[in-house]
């Protein structure tokens, strides 16, 4: 096989930046093995050339100056793996200007910035692949540009952020507080910088607009996804759903209706155990994606991490020099604000069941009068669960599950259970996901 000598220059020497350069250095033998390139790492720049790194890199590789890079001619592919959405853009936008074209992980900047980004390569006719962008080492991203191209997607659901899995996971299966656990995936490396994103939902919805921007191929932005994160979720509500068969996930949605009319939500969800997705514990991110042709295709993998987060870099890099992102990308309707528009499904439009717990007060008539508001707005409970335990000042949990349900309908009866009598506090209410199954 013919061999092609390819320069990379990387921005960014942190933990996805030290398992870049150790997996060129590490596989390159394989890396031209099947590719026929021979990848180099030309040039690094980062703000602390001091500090250890886990992968020494040859003398006079590290530099504080990114000019080196900008100026460097031979060098045709650059990594931004700064993270933020404010100076890695400026680093992005000067990479693009000065020819090079750009690999990056950074998901919020996309999700928030992408457009500009975009339009700023398409000027400069460069393109930016974001592999590592969602899902880590999930080859997620080329899967909907390519792998799945023929098909028209009818949605997907994603577990896409590895610290949230961490925390529900260690919370449903060891009982483990949430502040606790959250200090442990900090500890592990999964977190981001500021851990608000990761639990607030907003990194999940970052994956979610890039995902369904080529899923569904259009232009969306974060203002078309509805958001919950998993800041308030009650181990109570862990164990009484896991009784009844679910498991709780963060879970990404994207669907695309019968009218065409497209849904993304960020939400904890209570999935079937016996769904694929349950079965995703830890760290790890999957995705299932239904397709008209495919049927139900699953995507397993690390979603956060060195070496994984690193390995979907590299696969860009390859792309890249074998000259197919180029392509894929001038294509790419969520590329361009003119791309293909469609319209957003409002939350309140959306069908779902529903899990809601309320504390009642131990006394007669308690589920006479619940189930009355519920009748009043056309709810229709599918489950309910109570046990003889007492909480706090003789009230008891009622659990309760629905038939699908129009969320509008949902907050309405919400808003008068609140105000009953026997009950007290705020009622919990999560979602139920009947992800469909692949039946043929
Ligand atoms: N903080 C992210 C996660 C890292 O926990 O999944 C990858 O985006």
């Amino acid at each position: 096989m013919e061999q092609k000598i390819v320069k990379v220059g990387l921005v960014g020497y942190g933990i996805v930046g030290t398992g870049v350069a150790r997996i060129l250095s590490e596989n390159a033998d394989e890396i031209t093995a099947r590719t026929g390139l021979m990848i180099e790492l030309a040039c690094v720049v980062d703000k602390d050339t001091t500090s250890p790194r886990e992968f020494d890199l040859p003398e006079g590789l590290l530099t504080d100056d990114l000019n080196v890079l900008l100026d460097d001619d031979s060098i045709d592919i650059a990594l931004e793996l700064v993270g933020g959405t404010t100076v890695a853009k400026d680093i992005q936008s000067k990479l693009l200007r000065s020819g090079k074209d750009v690999v990056t992980a950074n998901k919020a900047l996309l999700a928030e910035r992408g457009l500009e980004l975009f339009a700023e390569a398409l000027d400069a006719n460069r393109c930016i692949a974001f592999e590592a962008s969602c899902c880590g080492g999930i080859p997620i991203v080329s899967a909907f540009r390519t792998g799945l191209a023929a098909n028209k997607i009818n949605g997907f659901y994603g577990i896409f952020n590895g610290t949230c899995n961490y925390i529900l996971s260690n919370m449903t299966y060891n009982g483990s507080q949430f502040a606790e656990v959250l200090k442990e995936a900090q500890a592990k490396g999964f977190a981001e910088a500021d851990p608000t994103l990761d639990v607030n939902g907003g990194d999940t919805a970052h994956k979610l607009v890039i995902l369904g921007g080529l899923a569904f191929n259009c232009t969306l932005s974060m203002d078309d996804v509805y958001i919950e994160g998993i800041e308030n979720v009650d181990i109570v509500d862990i164990r009484s759903a896991l009784e009844m068969g679910y498991i709780l996930k963060l879970l990404a949605i994207g669907e695309k209706d019968a009218g065409g009319r497209i849904s993304l939500r960020v939400h904890p969800a209570f999935v079937s155990e016996d769904n694929p997705l349950a079965r995703v514990d830890g760290p790890f991110n999957a995705v299932s994606v239904f397709g008209n042709a495919v049927g139900n295709a699953v995507f397993y993998g690390r979603g956060a991490g060195m070496m994984a987060t690193a390995s979907a870099v590299v696969a860009d890099i390859i792309e890249i020099a074998l000259g197919n992102s180029r392509r894929v990308f001038e294509t790419m309707a969520m590329a361009t604000e003119t791309g293909r528009t469609v319209q957003i499904k409002p939350i309140d439009e959306v069908d779902s069941r529903f899990y809601v717990r309320i504390m009642a007060n131990d006394q007669a008539g308690v589920f006479a009068k619940y189930g009355q508001v519920l009748g009043r707005h056309d709810i229709s409970i599918s489950g309910a669960m109570q046990h003889e335990w007492a909480g706090p000042d003789n009230t008891v949990p009622v659990v309760i599950t629905t038939h699908p349900t129009r969320q509008k309908n949902m907050t309405a009866a919400l808003k008068e259970i609140e105000q009953l009598d026997i009950v007290s506090g705020q009622p919990i209410c999560i979602r139920i996901i009947d992800i469909p199954e692949d039946t043929e």
